[in-house]
């Protein structure tokens, strides 16, 4: 845990110019800063950077935020990753709460751990690179498999010698510990000596997704010994094989701005697709994928192309796995390569725009691709195509997005070239079928990525975003009220613009609909509960939660304030001097639009004959106060009605 303080002192110091500069060009743009996006591919620049407000936007792909939020989003980091990172940046002591002596040993044992697999990549590689007999095995070997040194270097291959207790001598005798090196599965302690785990293979990293290494997959280079191929390290405290993606490191930037990860067998398939230039690849080293795996790419994309090599096993081995992928609501696609090939060797073969087209082109939609394999194999057997399109549709089910299953089993009855409605009701079928079941389905928490994703739609109820601005640039700014008590005196009142719009809200008891929005209302009401005083913008700016920063740095940024507005001609310039009246025909307008959507919504509900009688009393009585309170409203805003 960060200390409160050290957090606001992070915050206070951080300069986002400073922060975005590291990894941006940035120029400067009247009192902002311009600059190419970092996050999606663009020729001109969109990206702004805000000094005085401490925020960044494009206006390309939407993404904005604070400093943290920045190197969140950029170098992948969590919220406390990144507060030490710009911690470390600005001179920062972060003194972290005190641990149990069982956590303190716990994340030393783990630190001892990281220390002893980063000396033995250190030592595989010098051992590749400078000892006579990685040359000549191990570098030889990665040549004649067309491996660039560059690549290599990069990918830190490395080369564990033959003798049985090359490495395990080497480290001991440079003093780490027998105890972590067994923890780490590098050395097999026996009675009489200690062996190593990886003897006479060429060795691959295995990275976490800030760098540190985790664990190594080690490949055999004779072809008559009986040992496995590919030798790796066993799960650890460090290394958890469900929760890892091979390449992931090297591939995070480019999956974020091609906006899709590709999904590949091996370790050299990876390093190979890398080496012919694309680099938005991992590999899930032979398995198929984990939920915690799916996780880890839906923190990036929700795209993912699975390369698959050609032959039947892999493919029908490859249906199954990707029931997860979508239930977990990515959108899946796949390649298959020409007979014989994989990745790697198709990508040694070609050109890179060869590649890179044959992986666009090729790509195929899930779900097609499928109905046009079981198809084939079903041929014209009617049980065999019953139960094909049993088999597609309990696979449509399992995606999440009502449109998205819609226009599936639109296009598969097109395929299989049956009618529309018996794939839905066996989609249907399935789905019920599924509530009632045990198993229940899968929950995949999005990561605030997934709202940038989508550029959130801010401003699709204007009366909504409006308030919501108001509340977050001028929630400390007083209004000042004056009106007539009943002893027909004047009476002056001062009131903030945050509990002006809130205590209107609960009057009519109406509330915000969009859910980010709803967040922040919720987070207003438990500050002032909790602090006795208004929050200012920079509660806002500085949230912890990602999604709020956000959607307040839209609010707050140039294009929000002055095009849209402007464009309705709600707002003039000076809206500081005229606040009084902004908010209050803001409130109103507001009400009147959130009153008239539950009429509509209301009505709707009427329609439905599947109504109680007692239920049809209650609509109607609600429908007669909404629509009294409409007009009211209408009223006060000089509206004819
Ligand atoms: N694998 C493994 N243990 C094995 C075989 C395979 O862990 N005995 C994993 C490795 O991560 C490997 C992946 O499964 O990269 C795919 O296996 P395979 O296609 O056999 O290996 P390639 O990566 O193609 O390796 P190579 O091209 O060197 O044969
Ligand atoms: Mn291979």
């Amino acid at each position: 845990m960060i200390p409160k303080e050290t957090i606001d002192l992070i915050f206070e110091t951080a300069r986002i110019d400073e922060v975005v500069g590291d990894f941006v060009h940035l120029k400067k743009r009247g009192v902002n800063l311009l600059g190419n996006c970092p996050f999606h591919d663009e020729k001109t620049p969109s990206f702004t950077v805000s000094p005085a407000k401490g925020i960044y936007k494009c206006f390309g792909c939407g993404k904005g935020g604070n400093s943290v939020n920045f190197v969140m989003d950029h170098e992948h980091f969590t919220y406390p990753e990144a507060l030490k990172y710009l911690a470390n940046k600005y001179n920062i002591f972060i003194e972290e709460t005190v641990r149990t002596p069982e956590q303190e040993e716990a994340a030393n044992d783990r630190e001892s751990m990281f220390i002893v697999s980063n000396t033995a990549n250190e030592y595989f590689q010098d051992q590749l690179f400078n000892a006579d007999e990685g040359r000549a095995i191990g570098l030889s070997y990665f040549k004649e498999r067309g491996f660039r040194e560059e690549t290599l270097k990069k990918f830190q291959l490395g080369y564990s010698p033959e003798k049985s207790d090359a490495f395990s001598k080497f480290a001991l005798k440079e003093g780490y510990k027998i105890e972590f090196l067994e923890k780490t599965g590098l050395t097999i302690p026996k009675e009489t000596r200690n062996y190593d785990r990886f003897q006479g293979r060429v060795m691959f990293p295995i990275r976490s997704l800030s760098g540190r290494v985790l664990g190594f997959g080690g490949r055999i280079l004779k072809n008559n010994v009986k040992a496995a191929k590919y030798l790796n390290s066993p799960e650890s405290e460090i290394y958890h094989k469900s929760k890892v993606l091979y390449g992931m490191y090297y591939a995070k930037n480019s999956i974020v701005k091609k906006n899709r990860c590709l999904l590949v067998e091996g370790y050299t398939d990876v390093i190979s697709m890398h080496q012919a230039g694309l680099e938005n690849v991992v590999a899930s080293s032979g398995t198929s994928l984990t939920i915690d795996q799916i996780k880890l790419v839906k923190r990036f994309t929700n795209n993912i192309t699975l390369l698959f090599d050609g032959d039947a096993a892999g493919l029908k081995a490859a249906l199954r796995g990707v029931n997860l992928i979508l239930e977990a609501g990515l959108n899946v696609k796949i390649v298959t390569f020409p007979d014989g090939e994989d990745p790697d060797s198709y990508a040694k073969k070609v050109s890179t725009e060869v590649l890179e087209d044959y992986v666009d082109r090729k790509a195929k939609d899930f779900i097609e691709f499928k109905c046009s394999l079981l198809l084939e194999e079903a041929k014209e057997d009617p049980i065999k195509r019953a139960e094909l399109i049993k088999d597609i549709a309990s696979t449509i089910a399992l995606i999440p997005d009502h449109i998205a299953r819609t226009v599936y089993a639109q296009t598969s009855s097109k395929i299989l070239g049956i009618e529309e409605q018996v794939v839905f009701t066996s989609i249907e079928q399935s789905r019920s079928g599924k509530a009632t079941s045990k198993a229940k389905p899968m929950q995949v928490v999005s990561s605030p990525k997934q709202t940038t994703a989508k550029p959130l739609t801010l401003t699709t109820n204007l009366e909504e975003s409006t308030l919501v601005r108001l509340l977050v640039v001028y929630g400390t700014h007083t209004l000042h009220f004056e009106h007539t008590n009943e002893a027909e005196e004047a009476v002056e009142t001062n009131i903030s613009t945050t509990e002006f719009i809130l205590s209107e809200l609960n009057e009519d008891d109406i509330e915000f609909t969009h859910p980010i929005y709803s967040k922040v209302y919720d987070e207003i009401v438990s500050y002032i509960h909790e602090n006795n005083t208004i929050p200012n913008q920079k509660f806002f700016i500085h949230h912890y939660n990602p999604e709020i920063t956000e959607a307040v740095s839209e609010l707050l940024s140039d294009k929000h304030q002055l095009s849209d507005w402007a464009k309705k001609e709600i707002f003039v310039p000076t809206e500081a001097e005229k606040l009084k009246e902004i908010v209050v025909e803001a409130v109103v307008r507001f009400k009147s639009k959130q009153v008239k959507l539950k009429i509509e919504d209301m009505l709707k509900q009427m329609k439905n004959n599947d109504i109680s009688e007692e239920d049809r009393i209650r609509f109607i009585g609600n429908f007669q106060k909404l629509n009294e309170l409409s007009k009211f409203i209408d009223k006060e805003l000089g509206r004819e009605c």
